[in-house]
């Protein structure tokens, strides 16, 4: 998830690129850059780290010229460097560029054999060099952008420059966001709207399949093919502040909706459907490696923990391997008998949490093979470890770890997939049929966000009061469980229990009164049946139960005071629906109490000291 801003009109278009990434700067931080087109040539600066670094480096080389593109990156292809910044230059276009470039190896070898000098790790630099192959064969920039893209597979929203077209920009959009900004003797587009609010409130919201030209005075949009479009326009009244959330109250919202787009991401590319397998592509882990794994470790602190639990089933039942699950903090606390032939998966949102870092050196000193996967490029733990494998949530604000979550439990699934399809554990028919569920997943999800959204909310007003809640789950969804026990603890600060469902009558049975609610995870699964004698027993002594459940379960719906339905999934993809009402619950409850969301007390979203 990167930002993009472009500007033609009549003032510097620099500061206005540079305040535009500023409004976009939640979207990525790790570099940032400009192309200015001063009206004979484009001039590009680029720097890393955070935007005040880009702004002292235009200080330092100013920028004159009204048309321009800015970019500010959060690196899925290249660690974050300057050369991997935006924006990319190939002849005599520069390019930025939000999404991921699916095909950009093929492209980029096929480029390389013809001659081209590519110089960054990006999958954008090849676009750049399409167009330049394209304009060399004689097109205009919009016939360029055209032949480019019609060889390009995956998620962009791109903004071109041409030394050559002064006077027009060009932009472009499938599978990510790109809004175009309408003033008056100027225009301008952006990743969102907030980017845009200062100069205008009138906007088009580009659609998957469709360019534009912008000039000082016009928006022309067509579709890829070639037939024009009337775009609505539509006039915003959001505020600043509302609009830098994309109008949720806060980013924990934002993020619990943004999960689907979160999962299509990370499984962007690696999924390969039309042979039913999961590509070796940036995973971390190549063919070769495979034989000599003979035991995993996954090792992780919080949220990330109860991602590494649900790990655990994955790998234990598809993939054979013996699998241990390991609090980072604890693993150092021990000698773990740890050493060659282990993989050690290091699993974190952040990359630079030092329980677990300390623990994968630690891993890795022992002999181990070390994985990381991590939401932030370049962080601590994936530069030491063997492999990295990215989830590609985009930044997360809320100190309360959602979409990176579940973008981990998508990472832990495909590594899984992908290693037991090759350790001969799953059929080819099994591995595709997981491929297929896997490609299906954020659509259930986004049926469950919106289809719930409301229930449970009304649940949360209702029960806003308790001071007490169990959650209780069996098998893969026990982890979820105390999943849903983390978020409420966190940002409401009301007292929360996990549980594994076949526990609680050995001791926690004892807190349930008609005062304490009991969230019941009961999807359809093999675990269904005992969990639901479990249900029962916590009925039976006076809890007030909310059951997640799968649809059209009667006897759930007999039973249970409340029923939070999902929609029917296999097993190994339950997880990533029943999780979603649960952050929605915690998320109202500290609504309702007024709490800090975003920020809770005493919490911190990185944790860097043991
Ligand atoms: O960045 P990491 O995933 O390594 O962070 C681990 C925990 O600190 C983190 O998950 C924490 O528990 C969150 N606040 C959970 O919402």
């Amino acid at each position: 998830m990167c930002g993009i801003v472009g500007y033609v009109g009549k003032e510097d278009s620099a500061p206005i690129l540079i305040d535009g990434l500023r409004r976009l700067e939640y979207r990525g931080y790790d570099s940032a850059g400009l192309a200015v087109h001063d009206g004979e040539r484009i001039q590009v600066v680029r720097a890393v780290g955070k935007l005040r670094e880009l702004e002292k480096a235009v200080g330092a080389a100013p920028l004159p010229g009204s048309l321009g593109i800015g970019h500010t990156r959060w690196a899925t292809h290249g660690r974050p460097s300057e050369i991997n910044a935006h924006p990319h230059v190939a002849g005599k276009v520069a390019v930025i560029h939000n999404g991921i470039i699916e095909n950009h190896m093929p492209l980029r070898e096929r480029l390389e054999k013809g001659g081209s000098e590519i110089v960054s790790d990006t999958d954008t630099e090849i676009v750049a060099h399409l167009i330049d192959e394209q304009l060399r064969k004689g097109g205009d920039l919009l016939a360029s952008v055209r032949g480019a893209l019609a060889q390009v597979e995956g998620a962009y929203a791109i903004a071109v420059t041409s030394q050559d077209e002064p006077d027009r920009l060009v932009v472009a959009k499938s599978a990510s966001p790109l809004v175009l900004g309408l003033g008056e003797g100027e225009n301008f587009c952006g990743s969102d709207i907030p980017a845009l609010l200062p100069y205008t409130k009138r906007v088009i919201v580009l659609e998957d399949g469709q360019l534009a030209v912008l000039t000082r005075e016009t928006v022309e949009i067509s579709t890829l093919e070639g037939a024009p479009v009337e775009a609505e326009v539509r006039t915003i009244d959001w505020s600043p502040m509302m609009a830098e959330k994309a109008g949720y109250k806060h980013f924990m919202l934002k993020e619990i909706f943004e999960q689907p787009r979160a999962i299509e991401d990370t499984l962007r590319g690696r999924l390969d459907r039309e042979h039913g397998d999961i590509t070796g592509a940036e995973l971390g882990l190549a063919d070769e490696h495979v034989p000599g794994i003979e035991r995993v470790y996954l090792v992780a602190c919080g949220t990330s923990h109860h991602a590494a639990m649900a790990g655990r089933y994955y790998f234990e039942s598809l993939t054979g391997l013996p699998t241990s699950v390991e609090l980072a903090s604890e693993l150092r606390a021990r000698d773990p008998v740890i050493g060659p032939g282990d993989l050690v998966i290091a699993i974190s949102q952040s990359g630079e949490t030092l329980d677990t870092l300390m623990a994968a050196k630690l891993a890795k000193e022992k002999g181990a093979r070390v994985l990381a996967i991590a939401n932030v490029m370049g962080s601590a733990i994936p530069r030491m470890a063997d492999g990295e494998l990215y989830t590609r949530a985009g930044p997360e604000i809320g100190v309360a770890s959602t979409k990176c979550f579940t973008a981990q439990l998508a990472a832990l699934l495909m590594l899984a997939v992908y290693l037991g399809r090759r350790r001969g554990r799953l059929s080819p028919e099994r591995t595709a049929e997981l491929v297929e569920a896997m490609a299906r997943l954020s659509h259930q999800m986004r049926d469950v966000l919106q289809g719930t959204r409301q229930l449970v909310m009304n649940l949360a007003r209702r029960h806003v009061d308790a001071r007490d809640v169990l959650f209780l789950g069996r098998g893969l969804n026990f982890p979820i469980a105390l999943e849903g026990a983390l978020k409420l603890k966190e940002i409401s600060y009301v007292h929360a229990e996990g549980y594994a469902s076949g526990e609680m009558k050995h001791g926690p049975i004892a807190l349930i009164d008609s005062a304490v609610p009991v969230v019941v995870l009961v999807p359809q699964d093999e675990c269904r049946d005992k969990s639901m004698g479990n249900l029962q027993e916590a009925k039976a002594r006076g809890g007030r139960i909310i059951a997640i459940a799968t649809e059209s379960d009667d006897e759930v719906h007999q039973l249970s005071d409340d029923v939070v339905e999902i929609p029917a999934a296999g097993s190994e993809l339950t997880p990533f629906l029943t999780v979603l009402p649960l952050q929605l619950y915690a998320y109202y409850v500290a609504d309702f109490k007024g709490t800090d969301v975003d920020q809770p007390r005493n919490l911190a979203k990185t944790v860097t000291v043991e």
